[in-house]
């Protein structure tokens, strides 16, 4: 196992909740693998919340739902195996699931063990039904000791939903993930605060234990599980994948991918965008313009041509490997408006004499060498975003 890049993958709990069996992961990793996710490097496949039955059995293992899983965790393990992907299951270190089902709290090394010995290679480890007295610190540093006890390497996605600033201590328990918020829903409101709220603490997320901003729900248009409100616009997608990528948190998809629309696949496999999400070297961002939005239309309202929208507008740049960099511009606001960004403030004044090639990470399209300054005209809740490369003026 080798967690030095965000991990990418798929999950159920986004569109499916409880709505979860054999057949939609079959099916659902036979369609990863063959809409080019698999290469892309979407490589986990993750059964979320709901998969067992109510009861233990008499050794005191879980079991998976047979009316869900008939076969069993193995073979489907075994299935999802030979497609050419590693295989991840769900349990939580309350009593109970947030679902209600039986979860691993005074259990930990027995089901580190069943899942082992299951060919699970994942374990995302939630925290509903915690006890007040226990200490969630250290039962994270339990489940973490107790997959390391079985021998096979698992990959630890620890979510505690930011409590206690896992960012502190996470990486130090073996954690190689952790969630730092609350459950994101397909909305625009709630994925760009969830972004918003963990900007200044991505200089903790790096190799083996990555901030982890929850699924993505790319693709949703506003069905299923964690769709509560109107269909986001692709625009909107295209932020948040955007604000994912730019941060370097782990990708792992939340949308039907048996049916997910076009744009949406395109923006999901975008090789620029993963460039800057899977860059070897894992720097956060610097927030470089953290700021209002300026709307160039009349305002009747205030008799201005310049409206403005407290910290609506953010602009992030990035150091990537081999001399790249990426840029992105975001705005907040509900209006288009402009976004600057002044290149000294990334350490690149006028007097170098250096200026900053644009490609558009979207389109493609070459901007040619920027200096000193570029402010970018944003759509309201889209994004722009590029790379970029040194040059001489
Ligand atoms: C919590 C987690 C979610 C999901 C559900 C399942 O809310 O944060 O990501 O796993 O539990 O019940």
């Amino acid at each position: 196992m080798n967690v030095s890049l965000p991990p990418m993958g798929w999950n159920s709990w986004n569109t499916f909740g409880g709505n979860i069996s054999d057949q939609l992961i079959v099916e659902t990793a036979r369609a990863m693998k063959e809409q080019g996710y698999l290469d892309k490097g979407y490589n986990y496949i993750v059964i979320d919340d709901t998969w067992s039955l109510h009861e233990r059995d008499e050794e005191g293992r879980l079991v998976p739902d047979p009316a869900k899983f008939p076969r069993g965790m193995k073979a489907l393990s075994d299935d999802v195996h030979a497609l050419g992907f590693r295989f991840g299951m769900y349990s939580c270190a309350g009593v109970q699931t947030c679902g209600g089902y039986p979860s691993s709290f005074d259990h930990e090394f027995v089901d580190a063990q069943t899942f082992a010995d299951w060919g699970v290679d994942y374990l995302k480890y939630d925290f509903c039904n915690f006890p007040r007295s226990a200490n969630g610190k250290n039962r994270y540093a339990m489940m973490s000791m107790a997959l390391k006890a079985t021998g096979r390497p698992i990959l630890f996605a620890a979510c505690n939903w930011g409590s206690d600033e896992p960012w502190q201590w996470m990486k130090s328990i073996g954690a190689h993930m952790y969630r730092s918020t609350g459950d994101i829903q397909d909305n625009f409101k709630s994925f760009s605060d969830i972004a918003r709220s963990q900007l200044d603490h991505f200089s903790m997320s790096g190799p083996y234990c990555f901030n982890d901003m929850d699924m993505l729900t790319v693709g949703m248009f506003g069905k299923g599980n964690v769709a509560l409100g109107k269909a986001c616009t692709v625009a909107e997608y295209e932020t948040q994948f955007a604000l994912w990528c730019m941060l370097g948190a782990p990708l792992m998809l939340g949308g039907d991918v048996r049916s997910m629309d076009d744009a949406c696949r395109a923006l999901l496999q975008n090789d620029k965008l993963l460039r800057i999400n899977q860059d070897r070297e894992c720097r956060p961002p610097m927030p470089v313009y953290r700021g209002r939005v300026l709307n160039t239309e009349y305002d009747p309202e205030t008799g201005s041509w310049w409206r403005e929208y407290p910290d609506s507008g953010l602009t992030l740049f990035r150091h990537l490997s081999d001399g790249e960099f990426a840029v992105a511009y975001f705005n907040f606001a509900p209006k288009s408006g402009e976004i600057p960004f002044i290149f000294a403030d990334a350490g690149l004044p006028y007097m170098s004499g250096v200026g900053l090639r644009f490609t558009d990470a979207l389109t493609g399209e070459d901007l040619g060498v920027q200096r000193d300054y570029c402010n970018f005209t944003v759509e309201s809740h889209g994004c722009r975003v590029f790379l970029a490369r040194l040059e001489k003026i």
